[in-house]
């Protein structure tokens, strides 16, 4: 197996030290660069998408953001930014080879990430998707899984296909963040069930382990992925891996803010929605974790039998704040994103895509959407 299920890596950096604020002038880059890689990688997934079964094709294409549920093309609809399959393909012109080598690593990650979103999505009995009916509320839950499952063999197969010396290695790679993500999303799952306080409450880095495997390590592949393509020393590759993989943990911790404090018409999830679910996510967990009053009132809000109606979740929105989570949880994004800039540094790269890696890697804390 590969080291994708490593314990995860305390942050080695200072907090602060690589971290800078993205103005707009550098958001607008960021946005140039996401904007080139989804162009060079699109007409591959609509080839790679256009193999499937009509119906499983029409689930994928409304998951993409190009279809609605009734298999209408629609403009309206957000695609996604498309940040895993520009890491990939930024990781092989970082290590000095062309983008298009790194299109069907580009393609595997992209399609992964789709599927993991349709089953997460019934898991979490989440409704809405980026401001869509998710998969299983348009289509039905048993379509819902058969198409993720669809997406999941499809990304394998497109990776398998590529040519070149590195396509094995390649395949062990996406084999292994997938193995890592399925890994995380049992750990989310079964901390649900964990009390909030006590011996049997989540700790913080059982917490960061869950963050790394579900979203470190699909985002630490895409990179690699892109870097192994490109056909760089192993050395190299396991540099851009680690850095992808403290990009995902800082990118969690972001996702778990925007679930509490995220705006629902950029987010395109409900209000307070991962509170209301009684999530145990990083704010959340690192408020209940403190000993002052807010911590244990939020505590005692929690364990209550019931569903919390609006006030509930909203007060328990200012808990998670007055007890320190908000803050605990972008201190733990910062401390991750610096640890990926640094990760990039000390290799010899090449300097327009590790700018664009950088960019994007520092754009993240600030993202909104
Ligand atoms: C999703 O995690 C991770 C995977 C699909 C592997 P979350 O459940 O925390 O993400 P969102 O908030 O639904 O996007
Ligand atoms: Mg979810
Ligand atoms: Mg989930």
């Amino acid at each position: 197996m590969s080291s994708s299920l490593s314990p995860v890596y305390a942050a080695s950096v200072p907090a602060g030290a690589a971290a800078e604020v993205a103005s707009h002038g550098h958001r607008a880059e960021v946005g140039g660069v996401l904007r080139r890689c989804r162009e060079l990688v699109r007409p591959a997934l609509v080839e790679a998408v256009g193999r499937l079964h009509p119906w499983t094709g029409e689930m994928a294409a409304h998951a993409l953001g190009w279809c609605d549920a009734a298999g209408t093309p629609d403009p309206a609809a957000s695609e996604g930014k498309g940040v895993r399959q520009a890491l990939a393909v930024l990781g092989a012109e970082a290590v000095g080879a062309d983008g298009g080598v790194a299109v069907a690593g580009a393609v595997a990650v992209e399609l992964v990430h789709t599927f993991s979103l349709m089953h997460d999505d019934i898991m979490d009995g989440d409704a809405l998707r980026r401001q869509r009916p998710a998969v299983w509320k348009a289509y039905g839950t048993g379509p819902a899984v058969l198409a993720g499952d669809a997406l999941h063999s499809l990304a394998v197969h497109c990776l398998a296909e590529a040519p070149g010396p590195w396509t094995g290695d390649a395949v062990r790679r996406l084999c292994g963040a997938l193995n890592a993500l399925v890994c995380g999303q049992a750990e989310d799952l079964r901390f649900e069930r964990r009390p909030w306080s006590g011996p049997g409450a989540v700790g913080m880095e059982q917490y960061r382990a869950m963050a790394e495997h579900k979203t470190g390590a699909l985002l630490g592949c895409a990179v690699a992925l892109g870097a192994v393509l490109g056909g760089a020393p192993s050395g190299t590759v396991a540099a851009l891996e680690r850095a992808g993989r403290h990009l995902g943990v800082a990118f969690q911790a972001v996702d778990d803010l925007l679930g509490i404090w995220g705006e629902p018409m950029v987010t395109g999830k409900p209000v307070h929605g991962d509170l209301r679910l009684r999530k145990k996510t990083y704010p959340v967990l690192a408020a209940v974790a403190g000993d002052g009053p807010a911590a244990r009132e939020l505590a005692v809000l929690l364990e209550s039998p019931g569903p919390l109606d609006d006030a509930a979740v909203a007060h328990a929105a200012v808990l998670v704040e007055e007890a320190g989570g908000r803050a605990a949880a972008r201190e733990e994004a910062r401390r991750h994103l610096d640890a990926a800039r640094h990760g990039l540094r000390g290799f010899a790269l090449a300097p327009g895509a590790a700018g664009d890696l950088d960019a994007l890697f520092a754009s993240l804390l600030d993202r909104d959407w």
